[in-house]
């Protein structure tokens, strides 16, 4: 009789530990949930910039230009085909850094198999694939830059999916 006393006391001891513990899980989680809410996120605020018209590209033939700023060298290419992340009517209008992510020499496009190529340790990139690499010593795709067509047809950069060679943020 005694032994199953001990044994019933041992039980709600055990069951009010449980519901201590319950709390303090629910109290933790609270503070958690407020505490996520107040950090603010660690978002990067790309600037939106015009880089050409549709009407200046023409099929195959790369255009230079810069971004999210003048240290960012980069191409706009017309591909010819729809390709993700392709925009503009046809769907095939893709810009990349040129910095190759292995060590940061400038790629050279060939138009022959439409990829950014490296002259450096020769890593290659493939344009209609988003920039990925396809062969070589670096150990990341290319950074691919988010475009926008406005209805004047104006071409506009307003982010990049990678981080550009050489830098711990791509907006400096
Ligand atoms: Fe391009 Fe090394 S710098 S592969």
């Amino acid at each position: 009789m005694k032994c199953h006393r001990l044994v019933d006391a041992g039980r709600r001891q055990f069951l009010r530990g449980g519901g201590v513990a319950a709390v303090g899980a629910a109290a933790a989680a609270t503070v958690g949930a407020q505490a996520e809410a107040a950090t603010p996120l660690a978002r990067v605020a790309y600037p939106a910039t015009r880089l050409a018209n549709i009407a200046d590209l023409a099929v195959n033939e790369p255009m230079d230009i810069a971004y999210p700023d003048a240290g960012s060298p980069g191409v706009l290419i017309k591909l010819g085909t729809a390709v993700p992340g392709g925009v503009g009517p046809d769907g095939d209008v893709v810009a990349y850094s040129v910095l190759c992510p292995h060590k940061g020499w400038q790629l050279q496009y060939n138009a022959a198999d439409r990829t950014l190529n490296c002259p450096g340790h020769w890593s290659r990139f493939d344009c209609e694939a988003g920039g990925l690499q396809v062969f070589g010593h670096a150990t990341q795709n290319l950074p691919q830059f988010t475009l926008r067509v406005d209805e004047t047809g104006d071409i506009h950069a307003d982010g990049a999916d990678e981080l550009i060679y050489g830098r711990l943020s791509n907006v400096l």
